[in-house]
């Protein structure tokens, strides 16, 4: 089986992560996916054992494949991060990571329309039982919401352009390709801005993706119920992929760490990025910034 994507800030997570070493120790992969992480993870330390979390279940089926030979210590579960750790107990994990976003298996593998480079039917949900899809937020919404969600999400500054040309392109049928909305949305916006430093339609993919999987607003619930569950002393780490993202995580982590009666110690008061031989190496880490806390 081939995996597609690249783990990113390997290094900098094992070197902060370590687990107690004269004991059995677990940690929560929230965010499994092929499993790289989880797989460094379960070949550096033979006292660990992986709860390996992920809500799309053909990716996770790929990660049990990859950790076959350590079946023993992976536990895989097939549910969001946020209802995860609300059924959680205190105090019962030693470390917990969350890489958030989604996989270059999603972009490249899964058919499900991620990609503007890719002529798929638009569908975008990593649960595939959710009720609404890419093709509900494109062809349902009205042209405001569809222009506050590209706004939102996208920080799109031509989100309203985009939504008028999406709204007025539905006159004539539905929407129903990656292709197609990426070519209205190319053609949508002022020419100047075809040619800048990404692809115009970027923007706007992310944003209906964030907003048909609902990424944002599960990530503070998350954070807090990970770090209840967490044991004292044991360690979070937590790597975004863009500042709507790392801007919460920052936030919850000065809200918890700071005042009187702190719970966690903050022990990245900049977030890590990637090394520029990373950043070479995979162009797509270069948005990549770690924030890790130790629980008090
Ligand atoms: C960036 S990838 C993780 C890559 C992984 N760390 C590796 O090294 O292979 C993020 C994964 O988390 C999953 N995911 C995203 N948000 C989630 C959520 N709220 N709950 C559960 N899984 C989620 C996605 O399906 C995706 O597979």
């Amino acid at each position: 089986m081939e995996y597609v994507h690249y783990s990113v800030m390997r290094q900098e997570i094992l070197e902060n992560l370590i687990p107690p070493q004269d004991t059995e120790a677990t940690m929560v992969d929230c965010t499994c996916g092929e499993g790289g992480h989880t797989h460094l993870f379960l070949s550096t330390y033979p006292n660990l054992r992986v709860i390996g979390l992920d809500r799309d279940s053909s990716i996770q089926q790929k990660a049990i494949q990859r950790m076959e030979r350590f079946a023993d210590r992976f536990t895989p579960k097939n549910i969001w991060f946020d209802d995860f750790f609300a059924d959680a107990q205190e105090n019962s994990f030693d470390l917990v990571l969350f890489d958030l976003g989604i996989s270059s298996y999603h972009y490249e593998e899964s058919e499900r329309g991620f990609s503007f480079r890719k002529d798929e039917v638009l569908d975008m949900r990593l649960d595939k039982t959710a009720p609404i899809s890419a093709l509900d937020v494109v062809n349902g919404y009205q042209e405001e919401r569809l222009a506050d969600v590209i706004y939102q999400f996208g920080e799109e500054r031509y989100s309203r352009r985009i939504a008028r040309a999406i709204v007025e392109r539905r006159k004539t049928g539905k929407i129903t390709t990656s292709e197609e909305l990426a070519s209205i949305i190319y053609k949508a916006v002022p020419s100047g801005y075809r040619y800048g430093h990404i692809h115009p339609a970027t923007r706007s993919f992310q944003a209906i993706r964030i907003e048909v999987n609902r990424e944002l607003d599960r990530i503070e619930p998350a954070l807090k119920g990970a770090i209840k569950a967490l044991k004292s002393g044991g360690r979070m780490a937590v790597i975004s992929f863009h500042s709507l993202e790392d801007r919460k995580v920052k936030w919850l982590f000065k809200a918890l760490g700071e005042g009187e009666n702190p719970t966690i110690r903050i022990l990245t008061k900049k977030p890590l990025i990637p090394s520029d031989t990373e950043r070479e190496e995979n162009p797509a880490s270069r948005s990549a910034k770690l924030r890790i806390i130790e629980k008090r």
